[in-house]
C-alpha cells in the first residue's frame, strides 16, 4: 500500500501496533514462564493480561475509523524478538535470564510508548474523536505504568543481588 496522507500513516502504524500487541500476548507468557525472579515474572504475566485488553482496544480503534483489523510487521519488535532468541541459544546460566528479560521488557515498553505517542499525535491532527483517541490513551497509560514498574525493579536491590551472586 502506498502511504500518502497522515490518515494512511495512522492506519499503517495502527496495523503495526496490532502486530506488536498480538505477538506480545505470547511473548509475555513466555517471559513470565522463563524468568527466575518471581516479582518480575509476575509483572510479565499481569502485563500479558493487560495486553489482551490492549489488542481489543486496537480492534475498537479499527472499527471506529471503518477499517478491518490487520497486522503490519514491525521490524522494531522483530529485532527485539531475534535478540531474545539468540540470547536463549547462548545463555548458560538461568539467573542471567532475569537481568536480560528485564532489559528486554524495558526496551519493548519504550518502543510501544513511542508508537502510541505517535498515533495520538496523528489522531489529534487528523481530528479523530475520543472514540479513537481514548483507547490509544488507555494503552499508552498502561505501557507507561509497566515501564515505571520495570524501572523500579531495575533500581531495586533484588536485581542487584542477582547480578552480585553471579560475579
Ligand atoms: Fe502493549
Amino acid at each position: 500500500m502506498v502511504l500518502k496522507t497522515p490518515r494512511d500513516l495512522f492506519v499503517h502504524e495502527l496495523k503495526q501496533m496490532y502486530y506488536v500487541e498480538n505477538r506480545l500476548v505470547d511473548v509475555l507468557e513466555e517471559l513470565a514462564a522463563e524468568t527466575p525472579d518471581e516479582k518480575l515474572a509476575k509483572g510479565f504475566s499481569s502485563h500479558r493480561d493487560e495486553t489482551r485488553q490492549q489488542v481489543e482496544r486496537l480492534e475498537r480503534v479499527f472499527r471506529e475509523i471503518g477499517e478491518t483489523p490487520e497486522e503490519a510487521e514491525s521490524g522494531a519488535l522483530d529485532g527485539l524478538l531475534r535478540d531474545h532468541e539468540e540470547f536463549k541459544r547462548e545463555v548458560g546460566s538461568d539467573d542471567l535470564k532475569t537481568p536480560f528479560n528485564l532489559t528486554a521488557g524495558i526496551k519493548t515498553e519504550r518502543v510501544e510508548i513511542t508508537a502510541y505517542q505517535s498515533l495520538i499525535t496523528l489522531a489529534n491532527e487528523i481530528d479523530f474523536e475520543g472514540d479513537v483517541k481514548d483507547p490509544l490513551e488507555a494503552n499508552l497509560d498502561e505501557e507507561k505504568d509497566t515501564l515505571r514498574s520495570l524501572e523500579k525493579i531495575q533500581k531495586g536491590s533484588s536485581i542487584k543481588n542477582v547480578i552480585q551472586n553471579l560475579l
